[in-house]
C-alpha cells in the first residue's frame, strides 16, 4: 500500500456528498493501492446527518478507505489536506438577488480560503463544486496568498460531460469516439460548449453534424438548461453526475489528460483567447503530474468570439461584485 491521501470535502452531508464519497472512499481517485483519508466538513447543525453517512461508509468495508474525520471547523479539517473538494454552499433562497447569493457564498470561501492556507499540504490541489463556482473559487484563491493560483479550479466538467452526451446522441456515435469537447466560461447559463474543436473519430466535430442551427438551437440551450431541465424531471438537483463529475475533474488533474485529449477546468486566466486575466474561466486545458496548461492557438470563429466574450462578461461583472463587497 502507498502513502495514505487526505482528501478534505465540504458540504460532505448534501446531496454530492452523498454519491461522491463512496467512490472516493472506493478508490475511484486514487486506485486499489492508495489509502484515502476523508476529512469531512459541514455546519453545525449537518453534523448528526453526516454521522449517519460515516456509518454508512464503514459499513462498506473499503478497503482502501484509512480513515474519516469530520468537524464544523474548517482549519481542523484541512488540516495537511492534499486534495480539497469544495462542495458546500449557499443555495440562492427565495428573495435573493445574484449579489445577496455571491455575498452569502463569498464568507462562506473568504473564510475556507484563509484555513486552506494555514493548515493545507504544501502539494494541495483544491477543486470548487459549490455554486457560483467560478467566482466562489476566485474568492477561495484571493484569499489563500501562500497557495499557487494554479492550484484553486471551479467545476466545469459536468457541462464539458453533458455536451459530450449531445453530441454522441446527435451524431449517433459513443461518448469514447469524441475528443476535445470545451467549455467556455463560466459555469452558468452563459457558458459556451464549443464543438468547433472537438473530434469525432478523428473528423472535426462541426463539419460531421454540419448543422449550425443544431449548435445554437439545440446543444448550447440543451447543456446550459440541463440542471433546470433534471430538477424539474426528478424534483431534485444533478447530484450524482455532479459528483462523477467532481470525480472526472479531480481525476485527470491528478493522473493526466488522455494523450490527444484535453479537458474543461476553471482555471485562472493569463489572458489566453482574450480572456481578461485573473478570471476564473473555464478553457480546454491538458494536465500531467497535478498541473494544467490551457491549450494554445485554436482558431476561435466570429461565433465562438461572441459566446467566449459574452460568458467572460459576465464572469469579471462577478468579479467586479464581489471586489465592491470587499471579499477579493
Ligand atoms: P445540498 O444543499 O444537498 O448540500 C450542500 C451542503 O453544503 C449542505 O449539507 C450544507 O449543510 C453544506 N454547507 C453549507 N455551508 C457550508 C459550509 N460553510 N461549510 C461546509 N458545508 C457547508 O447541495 P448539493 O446538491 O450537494 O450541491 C452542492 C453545491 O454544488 C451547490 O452549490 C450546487 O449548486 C453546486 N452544484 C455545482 C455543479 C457544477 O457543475 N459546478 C453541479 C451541481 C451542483
Amino acid at each position: 500500500m502507498n502513502t495514505p491521501i487526505k482528501v478534505a470535502v465540504t458540504g460532505a452531508a448534501g446531496q454530492i456528498g452523498y454519491s461522491l464519497l463512496f467512490r472516493i472512499a472506493s478508490g475511484a481517485l486514487f486506485g486499489p493501492q492508495t489509502p484515502v483519508q476523508l476529512r469531512l466538513l459541514e455546519i453545525t447543525p449537518a453534523l448528526t446527518a453526516l454521522e449517519g453517512v460515516v456509518m454508512e461508509l464503514e459499513d462498506c468495508a473499503f478497503p482502501t478507505l484509512d480513515s474519516v474525520e469530520i468537524g464544523d471547523s474548517a482549519e481542523h479539517i484541512f488540516d495537511g489536506a492534499n486534495l480539497a473538494l469544495l462542495v458546500g454552499a449557499r443555495p440562492r433562497s427565495q428573495g435573493m438577488e445574484r449579489s445577496d447569493l455571491l455575498e452569502a457564498n463569498g464568507a462562506i470561501f473568504t473564510a475556507q480560503g484563509k484555513a486552506l492556507n494555514a493548515v493545507a499540504a504544501d502539494d494541495v490541489r483544491i477543486g470548487v463544486t459549490g455554486n457560483p463556482a467560478n467566482t466562489n473559487a476566485l474568492i477561495a484563491m484571493s484569499n489563500a496568498p501562500d497557495i499557487p493560483a494554479e492550484r484553486f479550479s471551479a467545476l466545469t466538467r459536468l457541462d464539458h460531460n453533458r455536451a459530450l452526451a449531445q453530441l454522441a446522441k446527435k451524431a449517433e456515435v459513443t461518448v469514447a469516439d469524441i475528443s476535445k469537447m470545451t467549455i467556455w466560461g463560466n459555469h452558468s447559463a452563459t457558458q459556451y460548449p464549443d464543438i468547433y474543436h472537438a473530434e469525432i473519430g478523428g473528423r472535426n466535430a462541426a463539419e460531421v453534424v454540419g448543422d449550425q442551427s443544431w449548435i445554437e438551437n439545440d446543444l448550447i440551450p440543451t447543456v446550459s438548461g440541463r440542471g433546470a431541465a433534471i430538477i424539474e424531471a426528478r424534483g431534485s438537483s444533478s447530484a450524482a453526475s455532479a459528483a462523477a463529475a467532481t470525480i472526472d475533474a479531480a481525476h485527470d488533474w491528478l493522473h493526466g489528460t488522455p494523450e490527444g485529449d484535453w479537458a474543461s477546468m476553471a482555471v485562472v486566466s493569463d489572458g489566453s483567447y482574450g480572456v481578461p486575466e485573473g478570471l476564473m474561466c473555464s478553457y480546454p486545458v491538458t494536465t500531467s503530474g497535478g498541473n494544467w496548461e490551457i491549450v494554445q492557438g485554436l482558431e476561435i470563429n466570429d461565433f465562438s468570439r461572441r459566446m467566449i466574450d459574452a460568458t467572460t462578461a459576465e464572469l469579471a461583472e462577478e468579479r467586479e461584485t464581489v471586489t465592491g463587497l470587499g471579499l477579493i
